[in-house]
This record gives C-alpha cells, structure tokens and sequence, in this order.
C-alpha cells in the first residue's frame, strides 16, 4: 500500500492531488457548485438558516476557523467555530435557524458527536424548528453522519498516518464548496465570484502538485529544526489557522514544541520568545495583508530571530541573506491559498521528524481516532 513511501504519511501528503479531484467530482460543473452535493434536502434547509456554528478537534477545527474567514468575509453569513470539547461543556447559547456543521475525518470523535448531540438536544428543549445539521466527514458510515441530517463525505481515501494530512485539504475543499451553496441560496455570492471560484478549485490539484515538487528545498530547511526546542509560526487571514495547523503538525510527529500566532500579536507578547535559538516560520501568500506582515517579520528579524518565509511568486519578500524565503507556489487565489500554502508545512514537519528519528505514523501518546473524551 506504501509505494515509493517510506510513511503513510508522506504518501498521503503525495495523494492530495489525486484526493482533491475525487472530493470535487460530481460536485462541481464547469462554473457552478452542485447544491444537491450536500444532499437532496440541502436547498430548504440551508435557506431556513441565519448562521453556522462549526464543532470540531484538532486538525479539522483548524478547517473550520479557514471557513469563518471565507463565510464571512465572503458571503457575510455568521460563523463562530470552537473546539468542540469547550463547547459542549460551556453552557453555550444556541439560537434558531443555525446550520451546525461538524468536522472530522473519522466521524467517531467523542467530543465532536456529543457536541453535536447536545446542540440536537437543546434545539429540541426550545422547540427550534430551524436548526440544521451537516456533517463533513471521511467516513460514511460513521457515528457523525448517522446524527446528521445532510453529510458530505470528503474522498480523501483510507487516512493512515495519525497525523491529519489530506483529510485536512478535503475538508477545506468541502468548505469553499459549503460557502459557495450557502452564498448563491442567501444571494451573497454573484455568479462571476462563483464561476472564478470553481475555476480556482479546478487549479488546485495542480497548485499543490506544483507545492510537492519543492520538497528537496523543504528538506534542506528541516535540517536547521533538528537541534532546536521552540519554533513559531506566523499568519494572518486565513494563514493564522494554517500556521496553526503547521505548529500542530510539527509538534505531533517532530515533538518540537510550536506555537502558531497571528502576526500582528507579535508584540502583544510572543515577540519576547524571540532570539536566535528559534526558528520563526511565516506564511506570505501576495494578498491583501502582505505589507502588514511585511513589518510585523521585520521585527522579528530585527530580534535575531532565524526567519523562514513561505511566499508565492507575487509576494517578492526581498531577503538580505540574514532570513530564508522559498517560493512554493504561484499566485494563489482567496481559496487556493490557505489550501497551497499548507503543503509546505506539511513536508516540513514530515523531514524534521525523520532527522529527528520520531514514530511519523505513529507519534508517541497519541491514536488516530479520539473515541473517548
Ligand atoms: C492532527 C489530528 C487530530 C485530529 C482530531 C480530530 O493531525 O489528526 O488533531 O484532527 O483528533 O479527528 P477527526 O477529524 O477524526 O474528528
């Protein structure tokens, strides 16, 4: 089942091409999004709705905070996201013509189900006619979707590797997909924003093909993580939950201990951590907050700080030799960018766990499916 691969994981990072395309088929025509994609019942019920709640853990919680950014800032529908853990025990207020989507690769998460089943419960206490349940998840016989009124599966495939790799990129891919339904049945999303969305979605098994060929470069940086204790991760827009995402990775299977903050918090107190021992990754996709974060990195490499940046071929983040930038992507759109710019995180943590000889597949303490809380 390996192939060439000498983990499941690195294969699965390879399969995320290939698992785009199959999350995306019959979903898609040449400019629309399928509404029928998320079930038969899709269209009422997602028009019976005035906001969406997001419950998840882990990896795909970090999906869920990129779909609050494109929600919102896209189609202007409400969206809150919390690890489902903290939500299920808060006492939180729910309220009427809510769409719930949980998140999960497996669909058997202790905390997601019953985070999910508490919200069914409430809404039946308070008599609320309109809320909405959907379920995107990898597994179609699953706890989660046997809870949900609609699910959308993701086609990533059997994930193996208990580091969350693929089924992360399909659950993006089932969002953007989600944001674009919600939009044209709420009329928030014009029909040329939809059709350069799809097209953009069409590109991305490309984008991230292209992404994996820079692997050999990505190695070569892993090497200066082999001796360190601390690394940083910085992002802003949808690149904060992808540096979330890239910390979570390398803490799992390196056990290098990562923090991932937005980069205009900086100063707000992580800026102290910063000194030579740490390297400070930062992801620099050409969008709108590049010259924000252009400053907020100019501090941390004025702080000695051993600086990585991710950028695409319009970023030009000029570097005087005292930080490393590597281009691992053409331009990317709104969509594609958080989805391209993870790939690099990815292949990172994967090559600093091999120098430092971790369990890649099977990291210490941890086990792929949390079915107890
Ligand atoms: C991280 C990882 C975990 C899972 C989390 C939720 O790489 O795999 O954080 O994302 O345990 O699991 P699912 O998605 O199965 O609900």
């Amino acid at each position: 089942e390996l192939g060439n691969h000498r983990h499941f994981m690195h294969k699965e990072i390879f399969d995320q091409p290939q698992a785009v395309i199959d999350t995306l088929q019959g979903r898609i025509t040449d400019k629309e999004v399928i509404t029928e994609a998320f079930g038969f019942q899709a269209a009422e019920l997602f028009d019976q709705i005035k906001q969406v709640q997001i419950v998840a853990c882990g990896t795909s919680y970090h999906a869920g905070l990129v779909a609050k950014y494109w929600l919102e800032d896209i189609i202007r529908l409400p969206c809150q996201v919390e690890v489902a853990s903290e939500y299920r025990y808060r006492n939180p207020v729910l309220q009427d013509h809510t769409l719930v989507v949980s998140l999960s690769q497996s669909g058997e998460t202790a905390d997601t189900l019953a985070a999910l089943q508490l919200i069914k419960q409430r809404a039946q206490q308070l008599d609320f006619k309109h809320i909405a349940s959907l379920c995107i998840c990898n597994v179609a016989e699953s706890s989660l979707t046997r809870e949900s009124d609609m699910t959308f599966l993701t086609h990533a495939g059997p994930e193996i590797g208990v580091a969350s790799t693929k089924a992360f990129t399909t659950q993006l891919v089932a969002l953007a997909l989600l944001m674009m339904v919600l939009g044209k049945r709420h009329k928030t999303l014009s029909v040329k924003r939809e059709a350069a969305i799809v097209a953009g979605l069409k590109k991305l098994p490309g984008l991230i093909q292209n992404a994996l060929t820079h692997e050999a470069a990505i190695q070569q940086l892993a090497n200066s993580f082999a001796d360190k204790h601390n690394a940083l991760f910085l992002g802003r827009g949808t690149m904060y939950p992808i540096a979330l995402e890239g910390a979570l990775k390398l803490k799992e299977i390196s056990y290098i201990h990562a923090e991932a903050y937005p980069a205009g918090e900086l100063k707000h107190g992580p800026l102290a951590l910063v000194d030579e021992m740490i390297p400070v990754v930062a992801i620099a996709p050409h969008d709108d907050l590049l010259e924000k974060l252009k400053s907020n990195l100019q501090e941390v490499n004025a702080r000695g700080g051993q600086m990585i940046v991710f950028e695409d071929e319009a970023s030009n983040i000029q570097s005087d030799g005292s930080f490393k930038v590597l281009k691992t992507t053409s331009n990317v759109g709104r969509i594609t960018a958080p989805i391209t710019f993870n790939i690099p995180l990815q292949l990172l943590a994967y090559h600093v766990a091999l120098i430092r000889g971790t369990d890649v597949d099977q990291p210490r303490n941890l086990a792929k499916s949390v079915t107890v809380e």
